[in-house]
């Protein structure tokens, strides 16, 4: 039996569909290379953007069609699903399940006791995605993850703890820490002062530690080995002086943050429920940078929130130019079943939804291009990823794109270049050596 397995959304559902594949192969499924050879279909869905549902659509109207010549195509629903959304694909479907049900979703494996606990089949061999914690507890009004993958719950440090030392005996480079919301991350450790004597100093009397994400960072750092870290996503919310402090000695952290405004407009970010203020953001931006100075910013912004007016968006407009970000994610608002701000009338236009996105697009173009320009002349570090022609093409430390010629089977390898061009969306180099 062949499975296909068809990935939407975030990384996160990248990370579980590496579990959904482990579990398959342990119950003896083989990767189909295309749909077409499949007997099981396995789509892990998002809901975060209506376009993203659509596309379920088009996958659905794929496999129908693939059906009529394999009478024993079988089709699987999981990832982020509406209520709404279930019962409309439950007809379309064999089966859905929720991605928490994995370990009891094949019968064959009864051992599997927790989804965490089952090994992904890793999607290459020198970049891995760690999920750390998942679900949410904010309540974004706009946003569908409390709903679809419920509250938050952290993995045990130690569980990651292990599973990162594996991979990095293994050769592997980098290591994505995921999560919704990584800053909220918490977890207990046996305390290994712990003593039961009463003669306890203040470390010895509690049986465990808590393990909080600036910890855990540090933790993972202190993994002997040649390596990267990363981490994706983080609410300004909770992003303490701890962490600021923590990325900024941890050697193996690279300095690239995503931090999402969504507004620049306080009215807006109420609305929105997002818990902080315009000044506050910049504050905490002033503060990370202080630390980290020559650190990768981007971020994700939502325009057309309903009733953003064209002020509201100029203080986006006027934010978005005062931080300077690498890169953004900019979205359209599209309002989702369940979410609270579904109640609120979607009046920004699509067209001037679509104007709003281009100018944010456009000052995004300028700025990246400018920022890059200051990479010229220098020698960057490069964890090389892909090979297009005669080009390889990778990200720097700072998780620019780099391109540069060669021939050399080098993908999965550190190796430094000398950058000599810059665009808008990364760098142009030349090889210096292999690190
Ligand atoms: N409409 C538009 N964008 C959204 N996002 C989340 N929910 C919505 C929505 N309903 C965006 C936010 C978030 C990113 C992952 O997707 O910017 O940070
Ligand atoms: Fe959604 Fe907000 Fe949670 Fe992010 S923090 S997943 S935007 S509810």
């Amino acid at each position: 039996m062949n499975y296909y397995i068809i990935t939407f959304g975030c990384q996160m559902n990248h990370s579980d569909s590496e579990r959904i594949a482990s579990v398959l192969e342990k119950a003896k499924y083989k990767k189909a290379p295309k749909i077409e050879g499949a007997d099981l279909i396995v789509v892990n869905m998002c809901s975060i953007r209506r376009s993203a549902v659509d596309k379920v659509h088009g996958v659905v109207a794929k496999f129908k069609k693939l059906q009529t010549k394999n009478y024993k195509l079988k089709t699987v629903l999981t990832g982020c699903i509406l209520k709404k959304d279930r019962k409309k694909f439950a007809e379309k479907f064999d089966l859905i399940f929720d991605i928490k049900d994995l370990p009891n979703w094949l019968k064959s494996l009864k051992n599997t006791k927790n989804y965490f606990k089952i090994k992904p089949k890793y999607q290459n061999k020198f970049s891995a995605c760690i999920p750390i914690m998942t679900g949410c507890n904010n309540f974004c009004s706009y946003c569908v993850v409390p709903y679809t993958r419920d509250r938050e719950f952290s993995r045990p440090a130690k569980d990651i703890l292990n599973e990162i030392r594996n991979l990095i005996k293994h050769g592997y480079k980098e290591v994505w820490l995921l999560g919704q919301n990584v800053n909220s991350y918490k977890s207990k450790i046996q305390n290994p002062n712990y003593s039961k004597s009463n003669l306890k100093s203040k470390c010895q009397n509690q049986k465990f530690k808590i393990i909080n994400f600036a910890k855990l960072l540090k933790m993972v750092n202190d993994i002997p080995g040649d390596f990267w870290i990363r981490f994706t996503s983080s609410h300004p919310k909770d992003f303490s002086a701890q962490l600021i402090n923590s990325m900024a000695k941890c050697e193996k952290n690279t300095p690239y943050l995503n931090l999402p405004f969504q507004s620049g407009d306080d009215k807006i970010l109420k609305k929105m429920n997002r818990n902080y203020t315009v000044k506050e953001y910049k504050k905490l931006i002033k503060k990370i940078r202080k630390k980290n100075p020559d650190i990768t910013l981007s971020t994700d912004i939502i325009v057309g929130f309903p009733g953003e007016t064209k002020k509201q968006f100029e203080n986006t407009v006027k934010l978005f130019k005062e931080i300077k970000f690498d890169m953004a994610y900019i979205s359209r608002y599209s309002p989702r079943p369940e979410t609270s701000a579904l109640k609120l009338k979607d009046n920004v236009s699509l067209r001037e939804k679509k104007k709003r996105k281009e100018i944010l697009n456009n000052i995004l173009k300028k700025i990246a291009l400018e920022k890059n320009k200051k990479y010229i002349g220098k020698i960057v570090n490069v964890l090389v990823e892909k090979q297009k022609n005669e080009f390889l093409i990778g990200k720097s430390r700072h998780y620019k794109t780099v391109k540069f010629e060669s021939n050399k089977n080098l993908i999965g390898k550190f190796v430094k270049v000398k950058i000599t061009d810059a665009l808008s969306w990364g760098l142009k180099g030349k090889l210096i050596q292999k690190k």
